[in-house]
């Protein structure tokens, strides 16, 4: 068997069996494959497509080039749950605990996420002494004891998939459903959960911007996890405009209490509480869906959901005192609003330029090795739909400078667009579940 041939078969759309494709995946990954065989090879999946067959060989090759966790220690239907990412998007932060106070193991490892706003890991951080470097042992310690444990993901954990979807990143080769869906979930799969609740975003904050590509993602992924054994469930959901009302790091942990506390945004709370009843489905039995939306707002009213998330916190080295308090969180010290013109409502917001604004003030990473600053980011006083005055506040920037605040400012202008009369808004953010 030779690279060449292979690149050929699959120039040619002919199907390529499962041994072809680990000598692709473990070759690449080792290095006896080059890049520059490796890129015509992705360009004539590309062009060709790949069947299930081959995707979930894919997925598959790609999970066993690295460690595949074993969480059989743990007690318990460990669901794991996933985004395809988008700006405001912290779920993790509000069904986690909620999930965790039901009784289910959420034993998540989280990335830090290159792009607009950090990962996960990131928001956790700005919580002041939070550790998400946490041993594989202390890790399953602690979801044993007190049912949720957050850390960074190793990178030991599909790396196939780190190497080719750097080259993916510069050879125009990201944007195909099979390549997409068996990288997300061969990192997915090698995490250890036993079923997996996907949200997959659609529109212009997210990698698919119609309804279609984000259904078809959604099957695609939804397949590759029935194949490998996995009770799995997509929810499509919508990214037209931020989720939430604050973008930014800390500004997420403290929106994300909010919402444990029964006082956050409706759509925010629709999606979370969504994903977190497909959550108890999967791993309670006998339980149907209306039942699980049942429990989870009994979680978020009996205080239990907020209180697992102190204890979440403080086990992993946070000061509680700021999901207490949670307006202790920090707030870059410049503060300037980006202000309406003109009398009328709020017809659109860019999910992708509103996330630039906030990358822009450093909340983001450009490269692996930029540093965040976790206290900037962005209030979003008007939304979708919403009544503004002249003159009144659309947006609220934290900010660490002057300089970057108008930065991010300038880009509101973009991200914002106005209409004189009012207009009516599809308040449902749940599009399909698959
Ligand atoms: N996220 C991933 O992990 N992989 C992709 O290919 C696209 C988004």
């Amino acid at each position: 068997m030779t690279m060449y041939d292979l690149i050929e078969k699959k120039k040619r759309g002919i199907e390529l069996s499962k041994e072809e494709i680990e000598f692709i995946v473990y070759g690449y990954t080792d290095g006896s494959i080059p890049d520059y065989q490796m890129s015509s090879f992705l360009m004539a999946v590309w062009f060709n497509g790949m069947n299930k067959e081959e995707t979930y060989h894919l997925t598959m090759s790609m999970m066993n080039s690295g460690e595949v966790l074993d969480l059989s220690k743990i007690n318990g239907i460990k669901v794991d749950k996933h985004s395809t990412g988008g700006v405001g998007d912290k779920t993790t932060l509000i069904l986690g605990p909620i999930v965790a106070a039901l009784g289910i193991p959420v034993a998540k490892l989280s990335g830090r996420g290159l792009g607009h706003t950090g990962g996960t890991i990131d928001k956790l951080e700005s919580i002041p002494g939070f550790n998400t470097s946490v041993e594989t042992e202390d890790f399953i310690g602690q979801v044993n004891d007190i049912n949720i444990a957050v850390a960074g993901q190793t990178s030991n954990l599909a790396p196939a998939d780190k190497k080719i979807y750097a080259l993916r990143d510069v050879t125009a080769t990201v944007d195909n459903i099979s390549l997409i869906a068996s990288s997300i979930m061969s990192k997915k799969l090698a995490s250890g959960a036993d079923a997996i609740v996907l949200d997959v975003k659609c529109g212009s904050g997210a990698f698919m911007k119609n309804e279609d590509d984000a259904l078809a993602l959604a099957k695609e992924m939804v397949d590759i996890g029935k194949s490998a054994g996995k009770d799995i469930v997509a929810l499509v959901t919508d990214m037209d405009e931020p989720l939430g009302r604050y973008v930014g790091n800390s500004l997420e942990v403290y929106e994300a209490v909010l919402c444990l506390m029964g006082q956050g945004d409706k759509k925010l709370m629709d999606i979370s509480k969504a994903l977190a009843a497909h959550m108890v489905v999967n791993a309670k039995e006998n339980i149907d869906i209306k039942e699980a939306y049942i429990q989870v707002e009994e979680a978020i009213e009996s205080g239990a959901a907020l209180k697992k998330m102190v204890e979440f916190v403080a086990r992993q080295g946070g000061d509680v005192g700021y999901i207490l308090n949670p307006e202790l969180l920090p707030k870059g010290d410049v503060v300037i609003e980006y202000k309406a013109k003109t009398d009328g409502y709020v017809k659109a917001i860019q999910a992708e330029t509103v996330g630039k604004a906030c990358l822009v003030l450093g909340g983001g990473r450009r490269t692996k090795e930029d540093v965040i600053n976790s206290s900037v980011g962005l209030f979003l006083n008007k939304k979708k739909g919403e009544k503004v005055k002249a003159g009144e506040a659309v947006v609220t920037i934290y900010a660490e400078s002057e300089a970057k605040a108008k930065e991010a400012l300038a880009l509101l202008d973009d991200a914002y667009e106005f209409i004189a009369e009012e207009i009516v808004i599809d308040g449902d953010i749940i599009k399909y579940v698959v």
